[in-house]
Parts: structure tokens; C-alpha cells; sequence
């Protein structure tokens, strides 16, 4: 049985992840046209330009930022007001990111306290737009007050198995953006490729920038390439994680500088989907040297605080010789002055307080992870039964790995992050992250079909109270909100628990 869909609820508001609080207030939409602006000074500015592009995107025509606010009807106000006033009145608590959106029939006004705030009642504040009887545009009259509950809220991307573009990753932090996420985490190094550009180390890019799973077309992002992104994360409220893998999944790395392999002969490029048997060596002189300057060399480029070090599936190598090589990592992550970020193995390793942990395969024993967050590292659940959207959704699909089962919507939906881990401390929740490995997956419509809908289910996992979430009335959400999914041209998956 799929759950009513929105043609049975003309009622529902399209809000998906589900806010604190929301009503829908009587009276026929405001009215979307020539005289919508948005209305923004001092810190709302820098917020103005997203609203008006998107706004202006729904509309078909350019909608102006104006500083000043001459009380005609019309305006869309965002503004920064200080306090726990700004969520109204929901006394969050919580992570930065409270907002409030009331639309009346004269304007619709955003408020926050921060400017993420502000980029998450933009969101919601799209997802009220409606289409009028007359073919016009207008938004719904309602009242949203609402809160995260989890400060990490994110979305990974493999970028090295086949190579996903700058206008691809734009695409992936919209979709991002509107589910209210704010991490985007790159995959940018593996077996099979190097997807970013070390100046200290050229030939990472020049040799393993061309290759990628089956032989397909490989690629990077460069320097300048990975800041433009980092810019467009940023005006969305959205942090971008750059991973280099290490010490295993480097297979890539090998071919490119054979003098990380023992013997310094190298290794040939791979293009199979096996995982877990290349690895970095400890004793060969120049692995530190390599390790202190590609680390050196991201975090030199990376705006964000955090840094991932992979740390996953190093197979091939002993305890004492991993954990060995995961302190060298984790010393120069912190001479770089950022954050460690490592998949579940790295909590067998030292780690300093306050690196991050996140878990991906909970079959496996968990044992040293909460053992690490009382030693105060922090967890991010990224459970591959549930968060990981290269599963498929059901057996038939025709991209996507199966080997956590298949990943329907419901699944993404009915988990609790604080479960996941046996024995961990609730207080070391950061938060929640979905996955999209691209193993088989090679285009921008893959990517967008693998993650729609189930991203939203993720993303409403990481942001709302488990008190607010429910899957009958997520199902009513999501299918109110796919239409603007097909507005937008984004493919995405018809599951067939939903009646759409
Ligand atoms: C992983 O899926 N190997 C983190």
C-alpha cells in the first residue's frame, strides 16, 4: 500500500524536511510578478542574491534585491533579527540555522538569527511557491517556525570513480540547498582516479586524472575549479568536505608517484570496482613527505574547517602499521589547522578530541567508535542500509550496488541516527550524511535519480525531531513537492511506496 499522495491532500504544504512548525493560513496565494523584490540590508544581504535568483528562476523574470523596504506590497523581507526570537518562539536550542517565514497576502518575511538561518527559510519559502489557476506564480500564505536538529547535515559525492562536473556538483548543492543540508562532501580520491589538483604533486591530476572505472572518460577539478564550488556551497549555507583517501583506496596515487610503492616500480591503473587492496606504506621514505604536502596542498585550498582522510577498507594492511599511518595523516591535518573527518575505521587510531567519526557499515562492530567519542570525538551517521544512495532502491534498478541490500525510500526514512551505534553517547551525534558512491553511476541524470527522493528522506532524518516524523505524512509531503522536481528538470525515481 503506498502512502495518500497529493492529489488525495491539497491541504499539505509541500515543506520537506519537516519543519518544527507550519500552518497554512487561509487566503488565496501571494501573488508572484512585477512587483515582487526582495528586500534585504545589512548582514540579509548577502542572502538577497539566492532568493532572487531562484525566485527569478520560478518566475521566468529577473526579481530585484533592494536595501530599502518602502512598505508596498510585494516584498519578500528577509532580515536578521537577534535571539532565540528568530525561530518563533520554538526555543530551538539546538545548532545554528533557526528561522521563521510568514507569507500574508501583502509580502513574505524571513527571519534569523544567522544568515543560515535565512538560506534555510529560503528553502522552505521555495517550497511554498504555487502555481494560480491564471498560469501565474504565487506563494502560500503560512506561518514556519523551525529548527535543525542536527548541526551536520550532509550529502556525499564520489567524484573519483567516474568523474561527476563542476555544473553536476552545482545541481547536486541546489538540490542540497532546498533539503536544507549544509555539508557537501567530495570523494575526490580513489583506486581509480585523482579528481583534484595538488600543485605540490602535478602528476596526481596529469597521470590519474584520466582515468576512471571501465575505461570511461576520467577528469579533475583544479584549484580554481574546486574554489568556484566551494563559493556556490557557500552562498547556499553548504560547506564542502574535500576527502583525500588515505592510506588505503590509492591506487590512483601509486600510479602516479611509484616511488610510494616499495619497490618503486608502481602499480597499474585500475579501472575494476574491487575495493580494499592498495594501501600506502609506512616505511617507504617517500609516503610522510607525500602525505604532509597533498595535505598541506588541500588544506591550503579549502575554506571549510574540515578535512577528510577516508581511512575505509585498508585491507591489505596490519593494525599497528595502519594505525601508524592514520597518526601521520592526522598530525598533518592538524599542522594544516583543520578538522579530521574519517570513515569508522580511523577509531581504532589516536585521534585529537573533536575529529569526527563517521559511520558507514553498522554491520560490522562499532565498539571502537563509541569508545572514541568518550575519548571526545564526535559521530556522523551515514548507516550504508539506509544513507547510501548508490544501493539500489530495488532489486530491477538498472544502475546502483546491492551488496547492503536494497535501499527503498521507507528505508532512508524510518531510522533513528542516535540508534545506530551501540552504547554512544546521544551528546556525540553530529549529525547525518547520505552517500552517492558512482561506481555505476556515469551521468548528472544518474546522480539526480539516485538521490531523489531518498535524499529528502535523509535530509529530514538529519534536520527533524524524530516527534515531528512520521512516514505517512512524509509521503504526503514528498509528493507534494516532486512537481517542482519536474519544474526544475530533475529526474527522479517514482517509488512505488508513494502514491505520487
Ligand atoms: C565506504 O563505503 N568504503 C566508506
Amino acid at each position: 500500500m503506498s502512502a495518500p499522495g497529493a492529489a488525495a491532500r491539497p491541504d499539505v504544504l509541500p515543506l520537506v524536511p519537516a519543519p518544527r512548525r507550519a500552518v497554512a493560513t487561509p487566503g488565496d496565494p501571494l501573488h508572484l510578478g512585477a512587483a515582487t523584490r526582495v528586500v534585504a540590508a545589512g548582514g540579509a544581504a548577502a542572502v538577497g542574491p539566492l532568493v532572487a535568483g531562484r525566485l527569478g528562476a520560478r518566475l521566468g523574470r529577473e526579481v530585484p534585491v533592494r536595501a530599502d523596504d518602502d512598505g508596498r506590497p510585494g516584498a519578500v523581507v528577509l532580515r536578521l533579527v537577534p535571539g532565540p526570537a528568530a525561530d518563533g518562539g520554538t526555543d530551538a536550542g539546538g545548532p545554528p540555522g533557526a528561522y521563521r517565514v510568514t507569507v500574508d497576502g501583502a509580502r513574505a518575511v524571513v527571519e534569523a538569527a544567522d544568515a543560515d538561518g535565512l538560506r534555510h527559510g529560503a528553502a522552505t519559502l521555495d517550497q511554498l511557491v504555487v502555481r494560480t489557476p491564471d498560469g501565474g506564480a504565487g506563494l502560500r500564505r503560512a506561518e514556519v517556525a523551525d529548527a535543525p536538529r542536527f548541526g551536520w547535515r550532509g550529502l556525499h559525492l564520489d567524484v573519483a570513480r567516474h568523474f561527476h562536473d563542476a555544473a553536476t556538483v552545482r545541481a547536486v548543492l541546489d538540490v542540497a540547498w532546498s533539503l536544507r543540508l549544509n555539508r557537501l562532501h567530495l570523494h575526490l580520491t580513489d583506486d581509480q582516479g585523482w579528481r583534484i589538483e595538488v600543485p605540490s604533486r602535478p602528476r596526481l591530476t596529469e597521470v590519474s586524472g584520466a582515468t576512471a572505472v571501465d575505461g570511461d572518460p576520467g577528469g579533475f577539478f583544479t584549484v580554481a575549479d574546486l574554489a568556484a564550488i566551494q563559493a556556490y556551497g557557500a552562498e547556499r549555507g553548504i560547506t564542502v568536505v574535500p576527502e583525500i583517501d588515505l592510506p588505503g583506496h590509492v591506487n590512483a596515487a601509486l600510479h602516479a608517484y611509484p616511488e610510494l610503492t616499495p619497490d618503486g616500480a608502481g602499480v597499474p591503473p585500475y579501472t575494476g570496482i574491487e575495493v580494499g587492496f592498495s594501501r600506502l606504506h609506512a616505511d617507504v621514505p617517500a609516503t610522510a613527505a607525500f602525505v604532509r604536502d597533498v595535505l598541506a596542498d588541500v588544506a591550503a585550498m579549502t575554506e571549510g574547517p574540515y578535512l577528510h582522510v577516508g581511512g575505509d577498507e585498508a585491507l591489505t594492511l596490519g593494525a599497528d602499521e595502519y594505525a601508524r599511518l592514520v597518526a601521520m595523516v592526522a598530525e598533518e591535518v592538524c599542522r594544516a589547522g583543520k578538522t579530521l573527518v574519517g570513515w569508522q575505521e580511523v577509531a581504532r587510531a589516536r585521534l585529537a578530541p573533536g575529529s569526527l567519526v563517521q559511520v558507514w557499515d553498522d554491520r560490522e562492530d562499532l565498539s571502537a567508535v563509541a569508545d572514541a567519542a568518550r575519548r571526545g570525538a564526535r559521530v556522523i551517521l551515514s548507516p550504508a542500509r539506509r544513507t547510501y544512495l548508490d544501493q539500489k532502491p530495488h532489486a530491477g534498478f538498472p544502475v546502483g550496488l546491492d551488496w547492503a541490500g536494497t535501499v527503498e525510500l521507507r528505508d532512508a526514512y524510518e531510522w533513528e541516527p542516535a540508534d545506530v551505534v551501540p552504547g554512544l553517547p546521544p551528546a556525540a551525534v553530529a549529525g547525518v550524511e547520505a552517500a552517492l558512491w558512482t561506481e555505476t553511476i556515469r551521468t548528472r541524470d544518474e546522480v539526480l535519480t539516485m538521490l531523489l527522493p531518498r535524499l529528502a528522506a535523509v535530509a529530514e532524518v538529519a534536520w527533524s525531531e524524530p516527534g515531528r516524523r512520521s512516514w505517512p505524512d512524509f509521503a504526503a509531503r514528498v509528493a507534494a513537492l516532486a512537481p517542482t522536481w519536474d519544474e526544475a528538470g530533475l529526474p527522479w525515481y517514482r517509488s512505488p511506496q508513494v502514491d505520487w
